[in-house]
């Protein structure tokens, strides 16, 4: 069901969030798949919808800087953060506030929890709508390419997709940067469309990201996968293989034909869709600058050939 961008879609997306449902809400990065934080049936819901595990928690979409605030304990690094990139696509890992209205599944029993405050304008009008923080990952079955369009949900669940809220095609493609603010400094634990050197800016230079354990499923080398075999650098197609081209390199599709990396960011999920659904077996990816949101942008490539 695709529920219209307008007073009534918005309304019908609440009225589902609200009963303890789940809906796929657009965000300015991919779309998520959402449930109210406090109830337990809509975030089992998700982990059953997505065939997640069990250990990777889901990112909390809030409102306002005050919902953020009765979630987790907020230092004035997480303000600074919050008033320069907020809202947007930055996620912060910061600690759980004891008694936060949200059910352990949600953070996977961490005693941390990852904020969002999301920019798109309908997600923010069913935030308004609920008055509630929504849990939500992105809104595809776990492992796979995320979903950039309401027709990449719908291809993604197959018949069990949730009911959609259009707002068309995510302007920056790519998941949200996160950021965990630790007692001794800050990590980077997915790179995202606000690139390291932004929140460098701002706190200093990052720590080593720690491997011990794994907090981001982002981190899981093999994510973001198109289903069949990915080769990465590649100049031209072999004969089996569908080309993504960048730049100067058109390939099958481009994710940019004038070699902007924020179209390409912006793209890159609907490439990777495409190659999927082509009858080539193989994909094959051009060479993409490893400069600003490109570091995201090869980040996902590589795990979607890992
Ligand atoms: O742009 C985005 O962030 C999108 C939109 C829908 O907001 N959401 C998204 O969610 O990408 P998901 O579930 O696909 O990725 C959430 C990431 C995972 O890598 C998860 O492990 C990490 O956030 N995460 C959540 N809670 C965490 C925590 N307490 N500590 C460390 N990582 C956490
Ligand atoms: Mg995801």
């Amino acid at each position: 069901m695709i529920l219209p961008p307008d007073d009534a879609g918005i309304a019908r997306a609440a009225e589902i969030l609200l009963a303890g449902g789940n809906v796929a809400l657009p965000t300015e990065t991919v779309y998520g798949l959402a449930a109210r934080a406090d109830t337990e049936a809509g975030i089992a819901a998700i982990y059953r919808a997505k065939g997640r595990p069990e250990f990777n928690p889901l990112i909390v979409h809030v409102a306002s800087l005050r919902q953020a605030g009765q979630l987790a304990l907020l230092d004035e690094r997480a303000e600074l953060l919050a008033m320069h990139f907020w809202p947007g696509p930055l996620t912060l890992v910061v600690p759980l506030r004891d008694g936060a209205p949200v059910v352990p599944a949600v953070t996977a029993g961490l005693p941390t929890i990852a904020l969002r405050m999301p920019a798109h304008p309908l997600m923010q009008a069913v935030l308004g709508k609920v008055g509630l923080p929504l849990a939500a990952p992105s809104a595809n079955r776990s492992g796979g390419v995320s979903p950039t369009s309401p027709e990449h949900v719908r291809v993604s669940f197959g018949q069990e997709a949730p009911a959609v809220l259009d707002g068309g095609v995510c302007a920056d493609g790519i998941e949200s940067t996160i950021v965990a603010l630790r007692e001794t400094g800050w990590q980077l634990l997915r790179p995202g469309p606000i690139a390291e050197p932004a929140v460098a800016a701002l706190l200093g230079d990052a720590m080593p990201a720690t491997a011990e354990r794994i907090e981001a499923p982002g981190q899981l080398a093999r994510h973001y996968s198109p289903g069949k075999p990915v080769r990465l650098g590649a100049q031209l197609a072999e004969a089996d293989e569908f080309l993504i081209g960048f730049d100067n390199i058109a390939g099958d599709c481009s994710l940019s034909p004038a070699g902007d990396l924020a179209e390409a960011a912006a793209r890159l999920y609907a490439c990777l869709h495409e190659a999927a659904a082509s009858n080539r077996p193989r994909i094959a990816v051009t060479t993409i600058p490893e400069l600003g949101i490109g570091v995201a942008i090869n980040d996902r490539l590589r795990r979607a050939a890992a």
